[in-house]
């Protein structure tokens, strides 16, 4: 039985895109594997300076996984980052390989290098700290979105890189995407991310989830005319909440004209609503019984 890994940060409450791009596939292959799933908190530091915001993250994170179905009965493991602090120790034996170039190319690192007003040497090392988290633990397979394949070919570089040097010690392991492969856009079209606060929080109140989906940005175009589905953001995320004949249903409505989008946005409201309702139940649930 193979052995999965993955993590989420704790830099916010998980969000549409963590659930449906990696929280949901990750249960899904924990039902036949052996699964490791963490709450990645030293990675959020690179991000959040708050204790008490760092601590309701990760309550809110863990609560995500288990509100979304994970089951820790079954010889799966949710655990937190720090906990094991030989994680951090062999990040620095690895820091002592990687080259520098390897972390300066990386997509991610250039990304919110240019978003952030904060750039650490945390976001530098990220990728490290990540490969550490994988390899300590000799995962095999590493459910992830398509954000973070370059994160597993950096860890699977050093990894390989440790092995040739110092003799076969660490498995290497395999990314595996969910079948749609899907990067979930942001309010503001961008990918969805708690880093860049364009997220819709499918687990917030929810007069905060309607301002969420209600701020989607759109073009200007008056009620009456036709829109193009496809470039819509209000659509994009629709289809992926909605059923096949509900999205078909919306996208006449585009094409047809006479249908704005505060018709759409409010029809994505009520079918998160309805989506994930029994998960945002035993958030709730989690959380009351929590100590926040
Ligand atoms: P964030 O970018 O919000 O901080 P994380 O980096 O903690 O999210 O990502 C946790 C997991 O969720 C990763 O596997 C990542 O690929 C996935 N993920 C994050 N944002 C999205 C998105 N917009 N669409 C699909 N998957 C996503
Ligand atoms: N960097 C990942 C993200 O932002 C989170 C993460 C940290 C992770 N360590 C990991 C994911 C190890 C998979 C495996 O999405």
């Amino acid at each position: 039985m193979p052995r999965i890994l993955t993590g989420i940060q704790s830099s916010g409450t998980p969000h549409l895109g963590n659930v449906l791009g990696a929280i949901l596939p990750a249960i899904e292959l924990s039902k036949h594997n052996e699964s490791f799933f963490f709450i990645a908190d030293f990675h959020a530091l690179t991000t959040i300076k708050n204790r008490e915001i760092l601590i309701s993250n990760t309550i809110e994170t863990a609560a995500a996984w288990l509100a979304c179905g994970l089951n820790t009965n079954d010889g799966n493991i949710l655990y937190k980052q720090s906990d094991i602090p030989q994680v951090t120790e062999l990040m620095w034996y690895l820091n002592c390989i990687t080259p520098y170039p390897m972390l300066a190319n990386a997509h991610s690192f250039k990304d919110k290098s240019n978003k952030l007003s904060d750039v650490n040497a945390g976001l530098f090392t990220y990728p490290v700290l990540m490969a550490s988290d994988i390899i300590l633990y000799d995962a095999e397979i590493i459910p992830v979105g398509k954000d973070q394949i370059q994160h597993i070919e950096i860890t699977r570089d050093i990894a390989a890189k440790f092995n040739n040097t110092f003799g076969e010690t660490f498995v290497v392991p395999e990314a595996k995407l969910d079948d749609k492969n899907m990067i979930i856009p942001g309010i503001d079209g961008s990918k969805m991310s708690k880093s860049y606060n364009n997220y819709i929080n499918i687990f917030a109140e929810e007069s905060v989830l309607k301002k969420q989906i209600m701020s989607i940005l759109t073009d200007s175009k008056e009620l009456a005319e036709p829109k193009n589905p496809n470039n819509c953001n209000v659509f994009q995320i629709y289809k992926l909440i909605a059923s096949k004949e509900e999205s078909k249903k919306m996208e006449e409505h585009y094409l047809n004209g006479g249908y704005g989008y505060g018709h759409a946005k409010k029809a994505l409201f009520e079918s998160t609503l309805e989506k994930f309702k029994k998960e945002r139940t035993k958030f709730n649930e989690l959380l009351q019984q929590s100590d926040l």
